[in-house]
């Protein structure tokens, strides 16, 4: 079908395009728009949330644009799309396998777009799609919480983890918020019953919890079987669990979060309804795309980095 530069009149764009390995193979270019495809709407970015760890692409895929997660305006659409609109505010995932929100426009399927909270700027939605989703998918569909449940959420000040805090809160759960010392302050603020700092004996002297949802991974993951009761579940969105013995009756997993309309907009109703706020720690402007992903990598954020595109 025909380009989205068709439409748009416009035929190139600034983009944060990755060379290599880490932070410092990041640049700022312009390249041309991207072409849309059946299905999918062009996404004019106000703003897009960053992750760590998010640089680590292979070699065949560079150069390549980071940031899995917009928030902006619809510019065009696929002729077989009939929603979102062209002028709506939407936010999203975008898919791990292509070029992401780092640039003045991205092509997304456009099933994968919700309507942006009202209540939120574009920089605040931003800060959503991606931390949001595994929080609800680690909480609800991997770790199955229920009301009234134990559940204890590490990395309780970062990006996943001061939503996952909420929506825990939110389905009526006992929140026990596990985090570094430099974060512990900001964790206290999300709204848990206890804020802990992890020492040694951490799990031996905690009365094991329904679900353990681990943001964290490393070291922290390998002691964590032992804060959750038999029957109960130990889910990761930063790392594969230890091998734990089968007699203990204690189911783990990793997953790897998947984009879902539906679950966004469920998110949406909950900050409509005041139950979920995204934090953003940082905003920087795309020009300042390396200092944002060394700050998404620092020690002591309370909640998300955020790239602001455009203001308008
Ligand atoms: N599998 C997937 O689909 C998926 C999806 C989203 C995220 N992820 C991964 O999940 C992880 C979390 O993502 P995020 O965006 O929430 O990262 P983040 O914003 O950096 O949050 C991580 C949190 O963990 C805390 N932390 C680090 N070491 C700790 C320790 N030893 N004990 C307690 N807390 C500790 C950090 O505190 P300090 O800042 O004080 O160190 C920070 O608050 C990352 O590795 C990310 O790549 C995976």
């Amino acid at each position: 079908m025909s380009g989205s530069r068709e439409r748009t009149g416009i035929r190139a764009m600034r983009a944060v395009r990755l060379h290599g390995s880490g932070s410092e193979a990041l640049e700022v270019e312009s390249i041309e728009m991207p072409t849309l495809a059946m299905g999918e709407a062009l996404v004019r970015v106000l703003a897009a949330g960053i992750t760590r760890d998010e640089l680590g692409w292979p070699a065949d895929r560079l150069p390549a644009t980071p940031s899995y997660e917009v928030s902006g305006i619809v510019a065009a659409v696929a002729p077989d799309v009939e929603e979102p609109t062209v002028g709506e505010p939407v936010y999203g995932l975008t898919p791990f396998d292509c070029d992401g929100a780092a640039a003045e426009y991205v092509a997304v399927s456009a099933r994968l777009l919700a309507p942006k909270p009202r209540e939120l700027s574009h920089v605040e939605s931003a800060a959503l799609p991606l931390a949001g989703l595994s929080a609800w998918q680690g909480l609800f569909d991997h770790g199955a919480l229920k009301d009234g449940q134990r559940v204890v959420v590490t990395g309780a000040a970062g990006g996943v983890g001061h939503l996952a805090t909420q929506l825990a809160l939110w389905r009526g759960a006992y929140v026990i918020a596990v985090t570094s010392p430099a974060s512990a302050k900001a964790a206290s603020l999300f709204g848990a019953h206890e804020v802990l700092v992890p020492g040694n004996g951490f799990g031996d002297t905690l009365e094991p919890a329904d679900l353990v949802f681990d943001t964290v991974g490393g070291d922290l993951l390998r002691r964590l079987p032992t804060a959750v009761r038999p029957g109960g579940r130990l889910v990761s969105v930063a790392g594969e669990p230890p091998p734990v013995a089968s007699g203990a009756g204690i189911d783990t997993r990793y997953f790897v979060v998947e984009p879902k309309r539906e679950q966004l907009v469920e998110l949406t109703r909950l900050v409509a309804s005041g139950a979920l706020r995204p934090a953003v720690d940082s905003v920087f402007a795309l020009a300042d795309a390396r200092e944002a992903f060394d700050r998404s990598m620092a020690a002591g954020k309370r909640g998300k980095v955020v790239l602001l595109v455009s203001d308008e």
